[in-house]
């Protein structure tokens, strides 16, 4: 398997990113809309810590992504796929792309306009505002949390989709983010 994709296949760093960024994004969901119903306490802002400093790798991985993206050659619709299948699956990655990137950037925004430190393992911090902007807060807070419900639904979809080419019509679309291309 070539590092980079080619018209027909996935490359090694599209894949590994792919799944590297599907699983720390489910995760970050999963915590996010449990994490906000729990308790107040030690735990709770323990919890969002981990939450936080997570959501910070994947800036840093989306914007890596982003240029992977357009320095690469994009693997084409295979033969099979109908005109609703092409239409659908450009609209669902447009959406994850940029899901991807306001997501932990509102997150971020929200937390800093909040007066919160934001700090990356302990490795660094980012200052919050000395004094807290309630409506940058509000505005980035609300953006983080209709976007998480789209974020979750179009993931959804998207795994279904994934799940209809492999099982109903056995075509290599899931094998191909896996790499396999046969
Ligand atoms: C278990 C979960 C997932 C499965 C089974 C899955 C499956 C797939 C498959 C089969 C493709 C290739 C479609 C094609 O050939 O055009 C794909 C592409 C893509 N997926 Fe997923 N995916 C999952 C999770 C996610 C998540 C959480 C994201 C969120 C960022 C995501 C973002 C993308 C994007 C942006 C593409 C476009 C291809 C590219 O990277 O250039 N996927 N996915
Ligand atoms: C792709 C990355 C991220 C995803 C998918 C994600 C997802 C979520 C979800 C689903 C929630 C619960 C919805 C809500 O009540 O707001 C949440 C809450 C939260 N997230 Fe994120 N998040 C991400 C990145 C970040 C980042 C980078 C930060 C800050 C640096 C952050 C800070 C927060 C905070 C403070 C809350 C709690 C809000 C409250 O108390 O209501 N998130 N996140």
């Amino acid at each position: 398997m070539s590092i980079k994709n080619t018209n027909e296949s996935y490359g090694s760093i599209a894949i590994a990113i792919h799944w590297l960024m599907a699983l720390i994004i489910i995760t970050l969901l999963a915590v996010g809309f449990t994490m906000t119903g729990m308790e107040d306490g030690d735990e709770k802002w323990g919890i969002y810590a981990i939450h936080k400093a997570t959501g910070l790798i994947i800036i840093g991985l989306a914007i890596f992504r982003w240029i992977w993206l357009f320095i690469n050659d994009k693997p084409k619709p295979l033969e099979n796929w109908s005109k609703a299948d092409i239409g659908l699956s450009h609209a669902t990655k447009w959406i994850l792309m940029l899901l991807m990137l306001i997501m932990p950037i509102a997150g971020l925004i929200m937390s800093l306009s909040g007066g919160h430190d934001v700090s990356f393992f302990g490795l660094f911090t980012i200052e919050g505002f000395a004094e807290k902007n309630e409506q940058l807060n509000h505005f980035f807070h609300e953006v983080h949390e209709i976007g998480g419900l789209v974020f979750a639904v179009v993931i959804v979809l998207h795994i279904l989709a994934a799940l209809k080419h492999h099982f109903y019509d056995k075509d290599k679309t899931l094998k191909r983010m896996f790499g396999k291309n046969k």
